[in-house]
């Protein structure tokens, strides 16, 4: 097995935008329903929250490339970011074809104008 990782930044206005101008299109077609619970509870940061998902799938994506043949082999729903008990993040990739082939970790931070994503994969 290889050891990969994958980065991404986004700036949380660009994800703001688009959850105002498309709505529930692109909150269905990117989140699932738990993440968007999540997102929800969190108020008045919720853009954060939203953004380092998206930039947590993003960098998933760079992670396990390796495994992937074509763009269409795992939507963003596939990849689903949670959270423990304690708040760390995880990932339940709910794709069994990749799944079962591959290991995730990941870590997120997010500011008002920045979230960012690191993951690192054992494929
Ligand atoms: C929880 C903590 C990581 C948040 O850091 P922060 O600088 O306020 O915020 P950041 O934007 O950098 O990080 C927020 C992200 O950290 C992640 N996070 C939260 N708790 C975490 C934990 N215990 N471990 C790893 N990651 C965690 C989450 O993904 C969160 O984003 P999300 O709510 O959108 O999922 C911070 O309080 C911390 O460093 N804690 C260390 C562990 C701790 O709390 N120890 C206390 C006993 S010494």
């Amino acid at each position: 097995m290889d050891i990969r990782c994958g980065t991404d930044i986004i700036e949380v206005q660009r994800i703001k935008n688009a959850i105002e101008k498309l709505e529930n299109k692109f909150l269905n077609e990117v989140y699932t329903k738990k993440e968007i619970e999540y997102c929800e509870s969190k108020k008045v940061k919720k853009f954060e929250h939203y953004a380092a998902r998206f930039a947590a799938k993003e960098a998933i994506l760079k992670a396990i490339s390796p495994l992937l043949k074509s763009k269409y082999d795992l939507t963003w729903l596939d990849m689903e970011i949670l959270n423990d008990k304690e708040g760390r993040p995880y990932v339940k990739l709910n794709n069994k074809k990749i799944s079962k082939n591959v290991e995730i970790d990941i870590s997120l931070s997010h500011i008002k104008d920045y979230a960012v994503a690191n993951c690192v994969a054992k494929v």
